[in-house]
């Protein structure tokens, strides 16, 4: 993406013209977000999330890579069997293995598309694919021919389209678009461009490639300079019509584009862009706390949008310029995000209505079982601590609920402990298939304690990657809430868990870990190995 000062001077009012219609939001959480460093969500939690991007309007959900993995072709299939209203996407690359697993996995959506991509630079050609620029050019063709044949909607994508040469990248969409596609994306994926060169880019490869109404350029940006969200919205000046990102702005190293940046910059800038979208804004909060919490990936407090100090002001002169009116310092209202000002608390004269309404509000949409089983907790909860916040509620859901694994369910029962400084014992009391396992450990103090206790007692040694725990709120009598990263034979798995016991939270985030690790293990066919044959192992 080489230019030269005419070109990027070569802004505004012409291109503002452009600003007319509708803008479509593409999210990839589930796809490019889930690459980011130890995030593995499952099934149930992929499904959640789908259900609350639907809920929102999401024009589409990208909801995996059908060929990566047995896993990753279940979510997609799953997700495209239950999301009617946004249309489902699975990626692929260009080789045929691949397109056809991916219409495999939405043969039961309603709108389905294929993704197809391959990558249009130097370098990644040369060095990664190992292919001459002509034969990426034959794959592009092929890889979208094909995807065509299966499907009625068809994306391509030119990986590393920001570092591929112009009239090159031209021609690649041309071929892809003669061959039937309908989307063609302009990635930056590894977060290189800069707005006023990346706008002026976009622009030349839509006159350049000259598509009929019907096919729309779309642009996916990597946030590697922390540029991604300014990126997409430089692209759409130019003409782009569908952005691609991530809820909170997941994913790999720097993430991806951030969709709640994006959608508030355009709805709050409407003078400059005059778009429309379909996204209801005030989801925003609840699904980006939900994906926060799925994910383990904790959102900054400062951070755009939906970050806890969003809408929060601290300096005297801000507060009384706030009162006085909001717009002194507020460009956006934490209610057109979902963000609601007051902490709501539920306590025990709350009735089911109010919790499951309280649910639905925080981005859980779960069974009839499921919460009344919440409820049931949450009353229990009550009675310890009168009353509950949203932090609370969310714990009990990812501890109970979201963390179940079926086929592995160990279930803590209880435990008891004698502390005595270096030598603490504890004594855990698990089940397992309706049949109860104990055993004892000593530890330098009671978590190590008890950690030692459930090795014995599930005869795996996986090591603990890390553990947290903190409080649900900011009062004294919050719930603690733990979280553990497990990890062994290649696979790492996640665990919460809460109580206002914090040893009891810290156990039980432990189980649900090794709950996880095992049901991982068992889609991926592979036997947890055992400590005799793991040697030092876990720690
Ligand atoms: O970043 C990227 O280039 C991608 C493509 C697969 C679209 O994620
Ligand atoms: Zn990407």
């Amino acid at each position: 993406m080489k230019q030269d000062k005419t070109d990027q001077a070569a802004d505004g009012g012409k291109e503002a013209a452009a600003g007319t219609g509708q803008v479509q939001f593409f999210d990839t959480t589930l796809r490019d977000g889930e690459q980011a460093a130890g995030v593995n969500l499952n099934v149930d939690e992929k499904l959640q999330i789908a259900r609350q991007l639907a809920k929102m309007n999401m024009d589409v959900i990208e909801a995996g890579f059908p060929a990566a993995s047995p896993g990753d072709f279940s979510c997609v299939q799953a997700i495209a069997r239950e999301i009617k209203t946004s249309t489902v996407c699975g990626l692929a690359r260009t080789r045929e293995g691949d397109i056809r697993a991916a219409a495999q996995a939405l043969a039961q959506a309603e709108s389905p598309r294929i993704h197809v991509f391959i990558a249009t630079s130097p370098i990644h050609m040369e060095h990664k694919l190992k292919m001459t620029p002509g034969e990426v050019m034959d794959q592009a063709r092929a890889g979208v021919l094909l995807a065509r044949s299966l499907v009625p909607e068809v994306e391509f994508s030119a990986e590393d389209a920001s570092r591929s040469d112009l009239d090159f990248l031209i021609r690649v969409f041309r071929i892809a678009m003669e061959a039937g596609a309908t989307v063609l994306n302009i990635p930056d994926t590894v977060g290189y461009a800069v707005p006023e060169e990346f706008q002026v880019f976009c622009r030349k490869i839509i006159e350049g490639v000259g598509a009929p109404p019907g096919v729309i350029f779309s642009v996916h940006a990597h946030n590697d300079l922390g540029l991604a969200a300014a990126n997409s919205l430089a692209a759409v000046r130019a003409g782009v019509r569908q952005v691609e990102g991530t809820i909170n702005g997941m994913g790999e190293r720097g993430g991806n584009s951030a969709l709640e940046e994006v959608a508030m910059a355009i709805r709050t800038r409407r003078d400059i862009y005059g778009l429309d979208f379909r996204l209801d804004t005030r989801r925003l909060y609840p699904v980006s706390r939900l994906v926060a919490r799925l994910s383990g990936v904790a959102v900054p407090p400062n951070k755009a949008v939906v970050g806890a100090n969003a809408f929060a002001h601290e300096a005297g002169i801000h507060q009384h310029g706030v009162l006085a009116k909001r717009e002194t310092y507020e460009i956006m209202k934490a209610e057109d995000v979902g963000s609601t000002p007051a902490v709501m608390v539920l306590g025990k004269h709350s009735g089911r209505h109010a919790f499951r309404d309280r649910l639905e509000y925080l981005g859980y949409n779960l069974t009839d079982t499921e919460v009344t089983r919440a409820f049931e907790s949450f009353k229990r909860l009550c009675d310890e601590k009168k009353d509950a916040t949203d932090g609370d509620i969310e714990a009990i859901i990812s501890d109970e609920i979201l963390s179940v694994q079926p086929e592995y369910r160990y279930e803590f029962k209880e435990y008891s402990m004698h502390v005595g400084g270096e030598n603490t014992t504890c004594t855990v009391v698990l089940a397992l298939n309706g049949k109860e396992l104990s055993d004892a450990a000593t530890g330098h103090g009671p978590v190590e304690a008890a950690y030692a206790a459930i090795k014995r007692i599930i005869r795996v040694h996986p090591r603990l990657e890390s553990f947290t725990i903190a409080a649900t709120s900011e009062r004294s009598n919050a719930m603690g809430e733990a979280k553990v990263t497990l990890s062994q034979d290649g696979i790492k798995a996640q665990g919460n868990g809460a109580s206002t016991d914090i040893i009891k939270a810290s156990i039980r985030a432990y189980v649900n870990a090794v709950n996880r690790l095992y049901s991982t293990a068992a889609v991926r066919k592979v036997s947890l190995t055992p400590p005799a044959a793991q040697g030092a192992g876990g720690r």
